[in-house]
């Protein structure tokens, strides 16, 4: 059985996503989500789901072994950050080298880097009168944004379209195409 241990802080769509679409599968699980945020809508997801969950703070994840530790444990073949908004400890990236992804809602490298996340993204598009925005999902480094690209989806982004707008169509991408990615990346490393 290969693991899948989900990072995330906010609303949880993504990780949802996810856990339904390998529910069935008899070769793949999800073994845990892990939030920094108590109040995170993630949790009340996994609960209905029974997905087991923990929640750390910033000691125990930058100060100390516990959360790295609770992972190894688990053993997973992947780390999925699934709009998780801390940076990762090097020390992550050491033991789980190339195991451990991030979706980013834009076409890195535009758009990406500390603060660059959810609405704050989607409005710097708006913003700067781009004609196409998109998602990227990429192997984490010890850099924001900045890891080797796995995947990159676009979206046409047209004048009229709100912040809002451009929000559904990165979420539908996000939707369509992370739980196909991690999928293939979890079959092609054998
Ligand atoms: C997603 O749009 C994801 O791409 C983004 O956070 C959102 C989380 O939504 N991630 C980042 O901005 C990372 N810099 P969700 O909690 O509903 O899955």
């Amino acid at each position: 059985m290969k693991k899948i241990i989900i990072l995330a802080s906010g609303s949880g769509s993504n990780a949802e996503n996810i856990i339904t679409h390998f529910k069935h599968n008899p070769n793949i699980t999800i073994a845990a989500v892990l939030t920094n945020k108590k109040t995170a809508g993630v949790l009340e997801r996994c609960q209905r789901l029974k997905v087991p969950t923990l929640v750390f703070d910033r000691e125990a994840f930058y100060h100390s072994t516990l959360v790295l530790d609770v992972i190894a444990s688990q053993e997973p073949a992947l780390i999925v950050l699934a709009g998780f908004l801390w940076k990762i400890p090097q020390s992550f990236i050491d033991r789980f080298p190339n195991q451990i992804i991030n979706i980013h809602p834009a076409l890195l490298p535009k758009y990406g880097g500390k603060g660059m996340y959810g609405h704050h993204v989607h409005k710097a598009v708006k913003d700067h009168a781009e004609t196409e925005t998109g998602i990227t999902i990429h192997y984490v480094n010890e850099h924001y944004d900045e890891g080797a690209i796995i995947k990159q989806e676009n979206v046409a982004v047209l004048p009229s379209d709100s912040v809002d707008d451009i929000a559904k169509k990165v979420h539908q991408l996000e939707q369509a195409h992370f739980p196909k990615v991690i999928h293939n990346l979890l079959v092609s490393h054998g």
